[in-house]
C-alpha cells in the first residue's frame, strides 16, 4: 500500500458509502476513504458475508450496515477512518475490521459537536499526547502485526509553530501518511483552504519518509495536476465535496450529471443500497436548478429513481442534460464539454512535466459486478422498469460513447522525475 502521489476519495460520512466509492474507483480515484466509524459503534457490530452481493458487511445490532465492502473492487485500496479517543478501543476496533481493508486513518480534523465532545475528531487536536498515543498504539497492535498502515487525517492550528510541533510529533509515531485538511477547526468548507504552511509540513513529511496528501476544494484532476506542479509530483490530493457532487472528477474526462447518476443509480440497485442514503448522495449530483431534483427528491425506491433517470437521458426539454458538474467552495458550476475541453487543454499546456497514463480500472460495465446477486441484473431492471425499448437502447448508447471517449483519452498522472 503506498500513498505517494495518489489521488483519492475523502472520507465522507453518509456520502462516502460503497456505491460512491465505486463509481470513484471506477473513475480513476485511487483510493478511497470509509466514512468515520466511531470505534465504539464498530464494537458493537457483527462482521458477516453477503453472499448474494459478495460485500462483506459489518452490521449494528439494530440491523443497520454500518460498513460494507465489495472487495473485488476495493480490495488494495480501502482505507478505514476510524473516530476513536481512547487507544484500548481503537485497537480493539481496528483487529476487528483490519483484514477486511488496507490501511486505517485516525480522524483527527471533524470539528462536529458529536465528535468533539467526546475528545474525537479535530478535539485531539488539542490533546496531542492522547492523538500520539492513538496512533503508537494503532501501529504497533494492529497496523506493523498485519503488515498495514496506519494514518492521520489533520486540520491546520491556528499559527505555524504549533502546526509544524504537531506535524513532527505525528510522524514519529510510525505513521505511513499523512492528510492534511488546509483549514482551521473553525473555518468552513466554503472558504478558501490556507496553504501557507504546506511547504514546511512537506519537509517535515519528506523527512520522516511519510506520504503527504492535501485536502481542500480540490474540484478535479485538473486542480491535482496544478496541486502537483506546484508541491511535487510526491504529493497526493484528497477529495470530499467535489466528489459527493460528481464522483467521476477522478477521470481527466469527467462525466456529465445525467449520466453519472445513472451510472450510480445503477450500482445503488446491484448492491440494494439504502433507498433515503441512495436519494441523499443523488440529490447531491443532481443540478439544483433541473426540473428533475423536485421528481427525485420525492421517490422512495432505488427502482423507481433508476428508471427515471433513464427517462431523463431522453429528454429533449432537459436543457442541463451533457452538462459535467463541480462544485467550488460549496458552490455549484456547470460546464460543457466543450467549456472542460478548453479548461484541460489550457492546465495541460502550463505543465511542465511529462504526463504519463494510468490505467482506467474497469471499463466494461457488462462484466463488472458480473458476480453480484442475479435478482439485481440488468435484465431485471429492464423487465421490472416502465422505460420503453427505445429509452432503454439510448441509455447504452450513451454509456457506450461516454466509453469510447474514455479510451481515447485516458486518466493522466504527473510523471515522478
Ligand atoms: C458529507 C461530508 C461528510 C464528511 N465526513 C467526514 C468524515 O467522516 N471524516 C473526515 O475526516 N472528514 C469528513 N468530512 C470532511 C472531508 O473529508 C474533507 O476534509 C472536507 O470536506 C474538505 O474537503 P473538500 O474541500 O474537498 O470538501 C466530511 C465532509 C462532508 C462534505
Amino acid at each position: 500500500m503506498n500513498y505517494t502521489g495518489k489521488f483519492v476519495l475523502a472520507p465522507m460520512v453518509r456520502s462516502g458509502e460503497l456505491p460512491t466509492r465505486l463509481l470513484a474507483l471506477r473513475h480513476g480515484a485511487d483510493l478511497v476513504w470509509s466514512p468515520e466509524i466511531v470505534d465504539k459503534k464498530l464494537l458493537t457490530c457483527t462482521r458477516s458475508y453477503n453472499s448474494k452481493l459478495n460485500t462483506t458487511e459489518f452490521r449494528e445490532p439494530n440491523g443497520r450496515i454500518a460498513l460494507s465492502t465489495y472487495k473485488p473492487s476495493e480490495a488494495g485500496k480501502l482505507i478505514f477512518q476510524m473516530g476513536s479517543s481512547s487507544p484500548e478501543l481503537a485497537v480493539k476496533a481496528g483487529l476487528m475490521v483490519i483484514n477486511d481493508v488496507d490501511g486505517i486513518d485516525l480522524n483527527c480534523g471533524c470539528p462536529k459537536n458529536f465528535s468533539v465532545h467526546s475528545g474525537m475528531g479535530a478535539a485531539l487536536l488539542s490533546t496531542p499526547t492522547l492523538l500520539c498515543d492513538i496512533l503508537k498504539s494503532l501501529v504497533q497492535k494492529v497496523g506493523d502485526p498485519n503488515n498495514k498502515p496506519i494514518s492521520c487525517k489533520i486540520r491546520l492550528l491556528g499559527d505555524l509553530p504549533s502546526t509544524l510541533e504537531l506535524v513532527e510529533q505525528i510522524c514519529q509515531t510510525g505513521i505511513k501518511n499523512l492528510t492534511l485538511h488546509c483549514r482551521t477547526r473553525s473555518m468552513r468548507n466554503r472558504e478558501e483552504p490556507l496553504h501557507d504552511y504546506v511547504p514546511e509540513i512537506i519537509k517535515i513529511t519528506k523527512k520522516y519518509n511519510i506520504s503527504f496528501i492535501i485536502n481542500g476544494n480540490l474540484r478535479n484532476r485538473l486542480d491535482f495536476f496544478e496541486l502537483q506542479q506546484r508541491y511535487g509530483p510526491e504529493v497526493g490530493g484528497m477529495v470530499a465535496e467535489g466528489a459527493e457532487a460528481n464522483p467521476s472528477v477522478f477521470s481527466i474526462n469527467p462525466v456529465p450529471w445525467n449520466e453519472i447518476i445513472l451510472e450510480f443509480l445503477q450500482i445503488c440497485f446491484k448492491f440494494e443500497n439504502h433507498p433515503s442514503n441512495t436519494k441523499y448522495i443523488l440529490l447531491n449530483q443532481i443540478p439544483s436548478k433541473s426540473k428533475y431534483y423536485q421528481k427525485f427528491a420525492r421517490m422512495k425506491t432505488n427502482l423507481d429513481m433508476l428508471n427515471l433517470a433513464k427517462e431523463l437521458q431522453v429528454d429533449k426539454d432537459e436543457p442541463l442534460n451533457g452538462k459535467i458538474k463541480f462544485r467550488h467552495l460549496q458552490k455549484e458550476r456547470l460546464q460543457t464539454i466543450e467549456q472542460y475541453s478548453a479548461w484541460k487543454k489550457e492546465v495541460i499546456s502550463k505543465l511542465s512535466q511529462d504526463i504519463e497514463n494510468v490505467s482506467l480500472g474497469p471499463i466494461d460495465f457488462t462484466k463488472e459486478f458480473s458476480d453480484v446477486g442475479v435478482e439485481s441484473s440488468e435484465e431485471t431492471v429492464e423487465s421490472k422498469s416502465h422505460v420503453t425499448d427505445t429509452n432503454t437502447s439510448t441509455t447504452k448508447i450513451t454509456t457506450k460513447r461516454r466509453l469510447s471517449l474514455d479510451n481515447t483519452l485516458p486518466h493522466k498522472t504527473l510523471k515522478s522525475t
